[in-house]
């Protein structure tokens, strides 16, 4: 199979494409290395994946790039390239959220319409809820972001349902609860008002896993929450991470900021979409944090919550 993994230089980008290449599929990565963090560390992010003969790699903006030969003979997009954040995402750099966030999956929607692709992945974002009502929060809860990243995250997913709808793109969306890569280079981890709002963290392995299960199974035009399964408090990630690791997290205290949520947690399976694609889910981290957290390698991406 081959794959088109865009976002590819990025922190779950990279982690997918290892796992397509060890299942022994082609995979072409695209990213343009925008700056929310250095391109050193998206080019370290590569690097497994560059040393992989089944790999290539296309340095293109989806916004302005023609975009024709890196998707040629696509079986399965993986559409993970965007600009995450939900603090910054206020006041001018919004303009980089529509641009990154919305321009960047029209046009490759508009790319991939009259082409043979068996499946459209697209990484959405549970920043779509907002402060949803219930706990857990099941995908057919009314999405009503807080953040403008949220509404553009949820843009995105509705265009891509509109190109499933009239054009027959055969797109699925995931929406990824909070991953948090720490302690890399002593950078500080930005903890917003007192630590004690609670968030899903999940492993990126089980993330990946769970993108990989919904480009197979028959959910053409879904939405699926992927989140670790439970809610724990800021502070008590940060207080384990240090624990694990035995080096001291640096905190940079920030007053607590508008669209970002008090809670947030994925449905549990019952009933929930994502059990018609989950009789094989993995249980490779979900259960346990402190797992996850042992398990985690060097860090990836920003030192901060992405949302
Ligand atoms: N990390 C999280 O906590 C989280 C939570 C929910 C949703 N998400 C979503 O998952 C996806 C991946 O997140 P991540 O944490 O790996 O982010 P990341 O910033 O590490 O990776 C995103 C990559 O997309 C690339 N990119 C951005 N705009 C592009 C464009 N126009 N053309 C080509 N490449 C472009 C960037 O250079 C970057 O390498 C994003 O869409 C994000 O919104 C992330």
């Amino acid at each position: 199979m081959k794959a088109i993994v865009t976002g590819a230089a990025g922190f779950i980008g990279s982690h997918l494409s290892e796992r397509l290449l060890a299942d022994g599929h082609e995979v072409v990565g695209i990213d343009c290395f925008t700056d929310y963090y250095r391109r050193a560390r998206k080019e370290q992010n590569l690097e497994a994946a560059r040393s992989h003969r089944n790999f290539s790699f296309e340095e293109l903006d989806l916004v302005d790039a023609d975009l024709t030969a890196a998707l040629e003979g696509a079986d399965v997009v993986y559409h993970l390239a965007g600009q995450p954040g939900v603090r910054p995402s206020w006041g001018h750099q919004f303009d980089r959220y529509t641009r990154d966030n919305i321009i960047a999956t029209q046009r490759l929607l508009e790319q991939l319409k009259g082409s043979h692709l068996k499946r459209l992945v697209f990484a959405g974002s549970s920043s779509v809820y907002g402060d949803a009502e219930a706990f857990p929060t099941r995908e057919s809860a009314l999405p009503r972001p807080v953040s403008p990243y949220g509404v553009t995250k949820l843009a995105a997913e509705h265009l891509a349902h509109l190109y499933t709808r009239n054009f027959g793109i055969p797109a699925v969306s995931v929406r990824y609860f909070t991953f948090m890569q720490a302690l890399a280079d002593g950078e500080p981890i930005e903890v917003f008002g007192d630590g004690e709002q609670t968030r899903e963290f999940t492993y990126v392995s089980d993330a990946v896993e769970g993108t990989i299960k919904a480009a197979a199974a028959d959910v053409v035009g879904m939405v699926f929450n992927l989140g670790g399964g439970s809610r724990v408090t800021v502070n008590k990630v940060l207080a384990t991470l240090e624990e694990i690791s035995h080096l001291e997290v640096r905190r940079e205290s920030l007053p607590a900021a508008p669209g970002l949520r008090s809670t947030s947690l994925a449905s549990d399976w019952d009933g929930s979409p994502a059990s018609r694609c989950a009789k094989a889910w993995p249980s490779s981290g979900s259960g346990s944090r402190r797992a996850g957290v042992e398990r985690a390698r060097p860090p990836r991406g920003p030192a901060t919550e992405n949302g």
